[in-house]
């Protein structure tokens, strides 16, 4: 949607002029697929398919949001923030103005129009989109200067706590802290991080959407939260250790035998993600870019194998990536059983690789993956109409 269309939904559906417009983005990550949860490393970057927010200061304590595509309000009131659980749309949102309150922020009324470009279920974390945009509209309108590693940090205590999804710190964090043409290489640990230039040279990265109907990924996603928690349990009985991003490929081939089949599965996957990290940073800092698609390769063998996110469509998806001479390596990313591959693409093949991996993905699968536009942006963004 143009940006003079949602100016204008929002002053049909309000009766009044959008005055700011929040943006946060949706994005990719590069590799490092389950792991933040375990405390490791992941190599995120925020994209330009994002959250906007057209919005306007009213005061009071009404929130009135509405949605692109969506008839209708949806009306939050600020005094009663803790009930708002079940909302099917607008849980995030009420979810962030509720932690945000409990830190002092005064949550101020406000219309909001939200004209999301993240498409839904697809892995590209709209959800964090449009929770850290929220909160910075929210923080804004308070009038109170706010730290972006915090927002991030709110925004998943609303997912976790207020709607319910254990997700971990990786897809806030760039939502709230990417950088235009750089990867973030977060520890989740520590929260420390480093921002590295997402150079491709005559390679681009291809965002394609299997468009597998979304189903239960939430709780399959506990699941596996669980699964390397119990891994975790186990180690610590022999390895001093807090999460399992600092267990070692050789201490955990060491300790298999403490695990059962499963979780051994479920830890070794971490375990060898992490290591995949470090040597896929390696690899594009030196520009070895056919190493750094072999990992990437390596990733999704290793979600498909052992930590069993992938599914028929994913793997259909990536495999045929592969087979393409152009492309160097191709991965699902984020949650899994649905969603979103990033391949390493020759720019100059990239069009061809479309259309015949679209079309074999079709025959295949029978129904179209989408492919994305798209690059490489900063996290949030902030502007006066
Ligand atoms: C989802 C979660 C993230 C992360 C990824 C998997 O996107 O929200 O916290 O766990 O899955 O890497």
């Amino acid at each position: 949607m143009e940006r003079t269309e949602a100016i204008q939904a929002f002053e049909s559906v309000f009766k009044a002029k959008a005055e700011d417009l929040f943006t946060a983005a949706g994005r990719i990550n590069v590799i490092g697929e389950h792991v933040d949860y375990c405390g490791g490393k992941v190599f995120p970057a925020a994209l330009n398919l994002r959250c906007n927010i057209y919005g306007r200061k009213t005061g009071g304590n009404k929130i009135r949001m509405a949605f692109r595509g969506i008839d209708g309000i949806v009306e939050v009131d600020t005094t009663r923030l803790n009930d708002y659980r079940e909302l099917k749309i607008g849980n995030y949102q009420a979810g962030v103005a509720y932690f945000l309150q409990q830190t002092g922020v005064e949550i101020v009324g406000c219309d909001l129009y939200y004209d999301c470009t993240v498409p839904f279920g697809s892995g590209l974390s709209s959800s964090a989109a449009i929770e850290v945009a929220t909160s910075v509209a929210f923080c804004e309108y308070a009038g109170v200067a706010y730290d972006k590693v915090k927002l991030a940090l709110i925004s998943q205590r609303a997912e976790n706590e207020y709607a319910g999804v254990n997700c971990g710190i990786m897809d806030q964090f760039a939502s709230a802290m990417g950088k235009k043409d750089h990867a973030v290489l977060l520890n989740c640990a520590t929260l420390e991080y480093e921002y590295v230039p997402l150079q491709l040279g005559a390679y681009c990265l291809v965002v394609a959407n299997c468009n597998k109907p979304h189903n239960l990924v939430e709780s399959k996603y506990n699941v596996r939260r669980q699964e390397v928690e119990t891994a975790l349990k186990a180690l610590q009985t022999v390895l001093p250790i807090s999460c399992l991003a600092e267990v070692t490929p050789k201490q955990f081939m060491e300790n298999k035998y403490l695990l059962s089949g499963v979780v051994a599965k479920r830890a070794e996957h971490v375990v060898m993600e992490c290591d995949r990290v470090n040597k896929a940073v390696e690899a594009l800092k030196a520009g070895d870019l056919v190493e750094l698609g072999a990992l990437l390769n390596e990733s999704h063998y290793s979600l498909r194998d052992l930590y069993e996110v992938t599914g028929k469509e994913l793997d259909t998806l990536s495999a045929l990536a592969r087979k393409e001479t152009d492309c160097l390596g191709s991965r699902m990313i984020g949650a899994g059983f649905g969603g979103c591959t990033i391949s390493i693409v020759k720019k100059t093949a990239v069009d061809g690789f479309i259309r015949r991996v679209g079309k074999a993905y079709q025959d295949s699968i029978g129904y179209k993956a989408s492919f994305y536009e798209t690059s490489i942006e900063d996290g949030i963004t902030v502007e006066k109409l």
